[in-house]
């Protein structure tokens, strides 16, 4: 009998990587190949926004033609099948790409924002919008011209969700991370605070990320076969 579970998973690029969107700190990594500093900064944005929005464009036109992978359409199945049982799954995903919910997720929380989702720097207002960011935009909400940005959250601004990730943890049974290297926080510290709370955690990988030691168990390899394997063990194959 499978026992129904409260599980946090918490995913990062690396569970988007096999539907062909580059990652951040592999060897081809979005951050290995361009200056964060100058497209993933409020300062950046404010030097050189056409740079910035191009780049965000480009991300979207990328996206636009990537599909879900198993990892994805497995974790839609955990989420469904758990609920069914009376337990729960709360996706918590670092990711600002739209996979989870293409696979038929219900609800995924964006810690770092939405790449197809439009912000007003003026009146904070903020669209769905899939086509190119540019300065000739008019805000749909206060009017206003030239004043878009992604609604995606840059180094040195706040996460989302903070309240609502904070209390799926103190809730969760099994805190599982997928995909993520575990260099950026407050992300790379939940497990750290799943821990504390005496939850048991697991990490899927590619490789060993830099926080593997705090987790109690390891599956290592392409999260479209760990991810299947791993949800089709919960769920009782
Ligand atoms: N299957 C499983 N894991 C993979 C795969 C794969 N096919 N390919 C890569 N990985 C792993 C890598 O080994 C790495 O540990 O995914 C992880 C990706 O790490 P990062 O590139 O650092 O991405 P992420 O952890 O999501 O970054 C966190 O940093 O720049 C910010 O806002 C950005 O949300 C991002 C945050």
């Amino acid at each position: 009998m499978i026992q129904p579970l409260n599980i946090f998973v918490l995913t990062g690029a690396g569970v988007s990587a096999e539907s062909g969107l580059k990652t951040f700190r592999d060897a081809d990594g979005l951050w290995t190949q361009n200056d964060l500093a100058e497209l993933a900064t409020p300062e950046g944005f404010a030097k050189n926004p056409t740079r910035v929005r191009e780049f965000y464009s480009a991300r979207r036109k990328i996206l636009e033609i990537a599909a879900p992978n198993r990892a994805h359409f497995a974790l839609a199945r955990l989420e469904k099948e758990m609920t069914a049982l009376g337990g729960s799954v709360f996706l918590c995903t670092q990711n600002v790409d739209d996979l989870h919910e293409k696979a038929g997720h219900k609800r995924a929380v964006h810690m770092h924002g939405e790449l197809t989702v439009t912000r007003c720097t003026m009146c904070s207002g903020r669209w769905t919008d899939r086509g190119p960011l540019t300065a000739a935009q008019v805000c749909p909400e206060c009017g206003t011209v030239g004043t878009t940005r992604p609604h995606v959250v840059w180094f040195g601004e706040l996460p989302m969700f903070m309240d609502q990730i904070e209390q799926a943890l103190e809730e969760a049974d099994l805190f599982v991370a997928i995909g993520t290297s575990g260099s950026v926080y407050p992300a790379a510290g939940f497990v750290a605070e799943a821990r504390a709370l005496g939850i048991s955690t697991c990490e899927i990988n590619l490789s060993r990320s830099d926080n593997a030691h705090a987790f109690d168990r390891r599956l290592y390899g392409p999260a479209t076969e760990k991810v299947a394997q791993w949800v089709g063990e919960v769920l009782g194959d």
